[in-house]
């Protein structure tokens, strides 16, 4: 048994953040900005939350795919900024939308988290398990954020999207090729400690004012050296060539890292779509949101064949080639 993705949502804040804001904040321009990594604007959460954005994205994609609340078997969100610690986002989404029948869960991976949940989700749908399962990628990193380093603040953007997912045995279609890695080791270069967490001799909470810590640089030669090899592995389970694939959907990181990724796999540009440049980087909430944008504007067509690939904190990264 296959999957295939029958349904999309997103939902974004309806704060914009543009490079002219960030100008007043840090030392920085937006011709830095946009030259170095192709952002223009971000959506920042201010009446929003990580649930409720979440939770819309999720009736979107139902809405979308034509189900209810209560037929959803699986729901998973991929999130690396929960409100709470406990309940975790799965289990107040479920509860927002009231998807009283699903078994539900978080997954933490960053920027790969949406990757790795659809993957979570195949494997469950797969064995026959469940037979259909949401799976939702949101984030509020404006919460993480030390809005006072240049380095980081620029680059993320808060927002949510979610794609409902169902057996297909129709030939062909679906997840044709799954790779995903994880480099514990390379953790320091992207972290953000938890501020909750108390120091027991001391009574202190060491990591009350932690925000994202990033060598941008580190993570940038990851990324475009790690994302080709990896699709090229997915690429090759599937028996296709890269010039076979339509469309490319990659995390929304850089514009940069988009580009030198095209050019190692030998692809033209134009298949690589992308919305960075209005949404920032949006951690596990990026792929499926660009997913929904592509959608929406009748850009899919069935039987077309996507390359979905996510990377970031961790180090984690991920392919998925499929049939939409
Ligand atoms: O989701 C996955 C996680 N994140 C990523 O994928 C990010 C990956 N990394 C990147 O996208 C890029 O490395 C950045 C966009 C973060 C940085 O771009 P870069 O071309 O690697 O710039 P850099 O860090 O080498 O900095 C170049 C200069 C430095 O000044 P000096 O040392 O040359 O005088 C920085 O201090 O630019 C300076 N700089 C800025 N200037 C204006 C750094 N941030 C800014 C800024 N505005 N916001």
């Amino acid at each position: 048994m296959r999957i295939r993705i029958s349904g999309t949502g997103s939902a974004l804040p309806k704060k914009i953040l543009t490079n002219a804001d960030l100008e007043k904040m840090v030392d920085t321009s937006d011709a830095w900005i946009r030259e170095r990594t192709g952002i223009r604007e971000r959506h920042i959460a201010e009446e929003e939350t990580t649930s409720s954005l979440a939770a819309e994205a999720c009736r979107r994609a139902l809405e979308n795919a034509g189900k209810k609340a209560e037929d959803v078997d699986l729901l998973i969100v991929a999130c690396c900024t929960a409100e709470m610690m406990l309940p975790c986002t799965s289990f107040q989404v479920q509860d927002a939308i009231g998807a009283v029948n699903a078994t539900v869960f978080d997954l933490n991976a960053a920027c790969s988290g949406f990757l790795f949940a659809l993957q979570t989700a195949h494997t469950y749908i797969a064995t026959g398990v469940y037979k259909n399962a949401l799976v939702v990628g949101v984030e509020v990193l404006s919460r993480i954020i030390d809005w006072t380093d240049r380095t980081t603040c620029v680059l993320f953007g808060d927002g949510a999207g979610a794609v409902f997912a169902e057996a297909t045995d129709e030939e062909g279609m679906g997840l044709l090729g799954l790779v995903q890695g994880s480099i514990g080791s390379r953790g320091p270069v992207l972290q953000c400690k938890a501020g909750h967490y108390r120091d027991v001799a001391t009574e202190i909470f060491p990591y009350k004012d932690s925000y994202v810590h990033m060598d941008g640089g580190e993570v940038y030669k990851f990324a475009v050296r790690q994302v080709p090899d990896c699709i090229e592995k997915a690429l090759e389970q599937s028996g296709f060539a890269p010039e076979d694939i339509d469309l490319y959907v990659l995390h929304q990181a850089n514009i940069r890292i988009i580009e030198a990724i095209a050019k190692r796999l030998g692809v033209s540009m134009d298949r690589f779509p992308y919305n960075l440049d209005r949404v920032g980087n949006t951690s596990s909430a990026a792929i499926p949101s660009l997913l929904d944008e592509l959608n929406h504007s009748g850009k899919l067509k069935k039987g077309m064949k996507l390359v979905l690939s996510g990377f970031g904190a961790g180090l984690g990264y991920g392919a998925i080639v499929m049939r939409w």
